[in-house]
């Protein structure tokens, strides 16, 4: 529909009308309104897989939805590193939505995973704003491409569960941008999501519900978002500044108590009506054009989608270690230990929850096979080892010749509601790997859990299997990564520390009350590990596989640039193993030397590539401003410093295998104002300033020691050339009337006008 229709449509709504329909009509609708063509749009839950609710709606995943296909969550699909599986993962969510008559899938979830405590990181993607940026464009992109719409949330800065309807997140500019909005930015730019959420919490004191410079001034002036944004469910604190800040539709219905507020601020002229209008023609924008594109024939095909579930769970599981235990081979006396190989974990608790119409666990997915023997090992209602299920698990382990124990963290540890309060996976678990590895040289472990765990045990057993939650279909993909019919090429989307305290949020995660203070600022997840130096348990990025990969011949198209061109990056990969596998090609740039405190490297680009034995690709990326920028928050905006750059290709982040130095000048000069303040250090960066203040340097023996030509003497000894050149480097400006004696603070401020009426 045009926008000149829709504007007709709005003129000839009522007031009570345009009110009633920025708020939902029940749980999960928008308002119709019959007389005028305007249907009722139905959203649902999201993200990975559609919990439609077509009775008593909640917020919570307490009451029962259609059944559906539950796909691997988020931090499984960032894993996979294939923005193209995600893209197909779309497809088929919007088409189930088309099917189900379904306008927008709540999701993806973006924020960024902060704290491995926080109880709904398996919702979300990563520790690094690209990586969750480019995996929500290409689900987006899918869903959108079936003419459904996605709710790309929590905008912004959500990243705990603790108090999170009342939570301030505290962030610095820099941070915010780099860091927080990053992981929206991309995925908004790129692929349009017909909708944002936003979140419950506060950013810097203002809730996201009613912050006019996220919603506003960054979502639509800067990024040119056109769709419309709804509230997470009761985020809606203000309803009439809400609607000036930018929030067009308020879910889930506030029973006309809203509406009535909203008449009343236009009424007595606190509210314009354009504001209304704006939000209303928003709104029937993203309605009408589900409404005009519906795939009446579309159908949802449950056991089909289950089968794309179990490809996408294959490529999300991530091989962490491997003594030559894995692939196992099938002939062998194998023992599945752990009440999840009966019962996979695969999904997480709340509002994600889908009522999977069918579930594969590893021990459906090895029926028929005469040689795999079972015992539960632990129960996870409670954290208490059942001595009986720990012998009997012992006992069958000793017998077999290898043993893969099912383990990871239950419901009650991991859950949208609640954080975590520690890292630990529950202790009776812990008990069963250690006493399993005792008796069985070859124990393996398959972890099911949304976020890191700490592996006391790492060092004791002969392959770790992370599975995150896999989706229904997940003992399928684990039992094809085990026996080798797939070769597992998921890389981890962020870091696994040694142990919790190594994280770098860990001494502010989660706040004093409401105040969250985001102190470790830009240094997340590995920017943070690289930078300290620190050991940790598995780096980001980092991922085995069943075969090997040579990289050569990494290339630039250019070797110099400026921050307005793009430059190509190539680099030939090899399988030189014996088994078809695909590879996660990372690529990371690092400024060499910069003024501003930056991490060691960043993730700037990644590729999925599948090789045959033997076969070589090559893979290119194209670099423009944003993989060498930082956030300057003198101009407000992306700023390059000019010098080198090393471009860096890793098999993780810690594995770097081929580096390759640029350089990038800058178009963009700094905004520089002198003050009486400003270091004779920083005046002599620039010839012209130098020349302006000689007659300070004249005027006064500044930077001349009366020692200086003195080899003995107590004088000598404190004040060395060293320490002359830095008090003199670091010596304000205002300092020569305090030193010298002959200049006048006038003088001072006269050189300092003249500096600044200096041309550019
Ligand atoms: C969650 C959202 C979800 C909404 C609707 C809220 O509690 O935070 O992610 O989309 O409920 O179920």
């Amino acid at each position: 529909m045009t926008a000149d229709r829709i504007k007709e449509i709005v003129a000839q709504m009522t007031l009570e009308e345009k009110a009633a329909m920025c708020s939902g009509a029940d749980f999960w609708h928008t308002e119709a309104v019959e007389r005028l063509g305007i249907p009722a749009s139905m959203v649902s839950d999201g993200p990975h897989g559609l919990r439609k609710q077509d009775q008593e709606g909640d917020h919570l995943g307490v009451n029962e939805s259609i059944k559906a296909v539950c796909f691997p969550a988020g931090c499984g699909t960032a894993a996979s590193f294939n923005r193209e599986l995600l893209n197909k993962m779309g497809e088929t969510l919007g088409n189930e939505c088309q099917a189900e008559g379904v306008s927008v899938i709540l999701g993806p979830a973006v924020n960024i995973k902060r704290s491995p405590l926080c109880g709904r990181n398996f919702e979300y993607y990563s520790e690094d704003p690209l990586v969750a940026s480019e995996m929500a464009g290409a689900l987006i992109h899918g869903v959108q491409s079936k003419n459904v719409g996605t709710s790309i949330k929590h905008f912004l800065a959500n990243n705990q569960e603790t108090r999170r309807m009342s939570s301030d997140s505290r962030i610095d500019e820099r941070t915010l941008n780099e860091i927080y909005l990053a992981a929206f930015e991309g995925a908004v730019k790129k692929e349009k999501p017909w909708t944002v959420m936003c979140s419950y919490n506060k950013i810097n004191g203002v809730y996201a519900a009613e912050n006019h410079k996220y919603l506003t001034e960054t979502l639509r002036d800067k990024w040119g978002f056109d769709g419309y944004v709804m509230s997470d469910w009761g985020a809606v604190n203000n309803r009439v500044e809400d609607l000036k800040a930018g929030l067009d539709l308020e879910m889930p219905s506030s029973n006309g108590v809203n509406d009535k507020l909203i008449v009343g601020a236009v009424e007595s002229g606190e509210l314009s009506e354009e504001v209304l209008d704006t939000a209303v023609e928003r709104i029937l924008n993203i309605v009408f054009r589900y409404e005009e594109n519906r795939d009446k024939s579309a159908f949802f095909d449950r056991d089909k989608d289950h089968e794309l579930a179990r490809k996408v769970a294959e490529e999300t599981i991530v091989l962490l270690k491997n003594d030559g235990v894995l692939p196992l081979s099938e002939q062998d006396e194998i023992a599945f230990i752990g009440k999840y190989a009966m019962k996979p974990r695969y999904q997480g608790g709340g509002s994600s929850h889908i009522n999977s119409h069918k579930i594969t666990s590893a021990l459906d997915a090895v029926r028929g096979m005469g040689n795999i023997s079972f015992a539960m090992g632990f129960d996870d209602k409670e954290d208490k080892t059942n001595e009986k299920l720990l012998a009997e698990a012992v006992e069958t382990a000793k017998k077999a010749k290898v043993a893969v124990v099912f383990a990871g963290l239950p419901d009650a540890f991991e859950s949208e509601g609640f954080d975590r309060q520690h890292m630990r996976m529950p202790d009776c678990q812990n008990e069963l790997i250690e006493k399993v590895a005792a008796v069985q040289p070859n124990t393996i472990v398959v972890l099911h859990n949304g976020s890191p765990v700490e592996m006391p045990w790492a060092n004791k057993v002969k392959g770790i299997v992370e599975a995150y939650l896999g989706g229904q279909a997940v003992g399928g993909a684990v039992c094809d990564i085990l026996f080798g019919r797939v070769n597992p090429s998921a890389k981890l989307p962020e870091t696994f520390p040694l142990k919790l305290e190594d994280n770098p949020s860990y001494l502010s995660y989660i706040g004093e009350g409401d105040m969250v203070e985001y102190r470790e600022g830009i240094f997340v997840g590995y920017r943070y590990y690289d930078k300290k130096k620190m050991d940790v348990l598995f780096p980001f990025g980092y991922g085995l596989s069943y075969t090997t990969f040579a990289y050569s011949n990494l290339r630039v198209d250019k070797e110099s640039m400026k921050d307005t061109d793009t430059m190509t990056v190539s680099v030939d990969v090899t399988n030189t193993g014996k088994m078809a596998g695909k590879e996660v090609v990372q690529l990371y740039v690092a400024d060499k030397e910069s003024t501003v405190i930056r991490p060691v490297k960043e993730l700037r680009d990644f590729a999925k590539v599948e090789l045959a034995p033997g076969e070589t690709k090559t893979v290119s990326f194209t670099l423009g401003q944003r993989a060498f920028d930082y956030y300057s928050v003198k101009l407000h905006d992306w700023h390059v410093e000019t010098g080198e750059f090393d471009i860096m290709i890793g098999q993780s982040s810690r594995d770097i295998v081929l580096t390759k130095t640029v350089t990038v000048e800058s178009t963009v000069k700094l905004p520089f104002v002198y003050t009486t303040d400003t270091t004779m250090g920083d005046v002599m960066k620039d010839p012209r300033a130098v020349e302006i203040v000689k007659i300070l340097i004249e005027k006064q023996d500044l930077f001349e020691s009366e020692n200086s030509d003195s080899e003995s003497g107590v004088a000598s000894e404190a004040i060395s050339d060293e320490m002359n050149a830095a008090m003199a480097q670091y010596m304000p400006l205002r300092g020569s009337v305090n030193f010298g004696g002959k200049v006048t603070m006038a003088d001072v401020q006269a050189l300092v006008d003249k500096l600044n009426a200096l041309e550019d």
